[in-house]
């Protein structure tokens, strides 16, 4: 007999049905531990269909049953989304926010029940179990609780605690990294086709090689600038390569565009 008791997914588009599809497929989870609703009667028909989780027209007593509930609503919806499921918590529930921008004082104040609250910035890698997942807490959180909510996070990735002050640099980092990334295969994958590589193979040749070079950083513990040393040899090709990205500022570049994120990160912030 499983001891949890089930979560509760409050907004199910794209983040939400990540964390869906990442806490069925980690298998400690499965559709009829997951309860969902969304106010958009397309996404809950569509939840129903995909995954056979159990989708609330509207909040209710139900979620009461959950022991987490993650809202993944966009900012602006926050407040209406907070409002309609506040009467609906548990006393033992606690609530994770998925949603940039949104401080823990913020969502402190729409939920008058003393539940504990997390803040946390994932990416769609949840999918599959493979996000980067930043989260705050407030600073009396029980630790207890903080077991908790960190071995279910697991589930969908890597966890780390950050203080809060480095949420909107988490959420260009984390949450908008995998356009970033997509981005570069895009950029590796058609340098290939220009070299007449068919396409589909050369996608592959992309995602791959970036995908090897990630787990050889994390598993291997190789700082990436060892990586690159490791691969360059002297008057080889790799050289001549590093060569033109460093005269187009491609390192510069990224450290700009994700500053540039996160300094809208910061921008679009609610105010608590
Ligand atoms: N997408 C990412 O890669 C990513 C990464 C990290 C963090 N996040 C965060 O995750 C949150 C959700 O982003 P998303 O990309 O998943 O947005 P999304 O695809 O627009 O999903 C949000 C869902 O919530 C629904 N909704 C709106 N108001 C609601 C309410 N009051 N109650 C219940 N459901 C409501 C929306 O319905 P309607 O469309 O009908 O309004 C939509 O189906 C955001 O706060 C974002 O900052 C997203």
């Amino acid at each position: 007999m499983r001891e949890q008791r089930r979560v509760a997914i409050v907004g199910v588009g794209k983040m939400g049905e990540a964390i869906v599809a990442g806490l069925i497929s980690s298998k400690r989870y499965t559709n009829e531990d997951i309860l969902c609703y969304d106010i958009s009667p397309e996404r809950r028909e569509y939840m129903r269909n995909m995954y056979g989780v159990r989708c609330l027209d509207k909040p209710s007593e139900d979620m009461r049953e959950a022991s987490i509930v993650f809202i993944a609503v966009k900012p602006r919806d926050m407040s209406e989304a907070l409002s309609s499921i506040s009467s609906y918590l548990d006393k033992t529930s606690i609530l994770v926010s998925v949603a940039a921008g949104v401080p823990l004082s913020y969502l402190r104040r729409h939920i008058p029940r003393p539940i504990p609250i997390v803040r946390i910035m994932p990416n769609l890698a949840c999918m599959i179990s493979e996000s980067m997942i930043a989260y705050s807490t407030e600073y009396d959180i029980d630790s207890k609780v903080e077991k908790n909510i960190v071995s279910i996070l697991s589930l969908l990735g890597r966890v780390v605690k950050i203080d809060e002050q480095y949420m909107d640099a988490a959420t260009a980092l984390i949450g908008s990294g995998p356009a970033y990334v997509a981005f570069v295969i895009e950029a590796l994958a058609d340098a290939g086709v220009r070299l007449g590589i068919p396409k589909n193979l050369a996608l592959i040749m992309a995602a791959q090689t970036v995908l090897g070079a990630s787990k050889l950083i994390l598993d291997r513990n190789i700082h990436p600038a060892m990586l690159r040393d490791m691969v360059a040899t002297p008057g080889g090709t790799t050289v001549e390569g590093l060569l033109i990205l460093e005269e187009k500022a491609v390192k510069s570049a990224f450290i700009h565009a994700i500053s540039r994120a996160a300094t809208k990160a910061s921008e679009l912030r609610i105010q608590s």
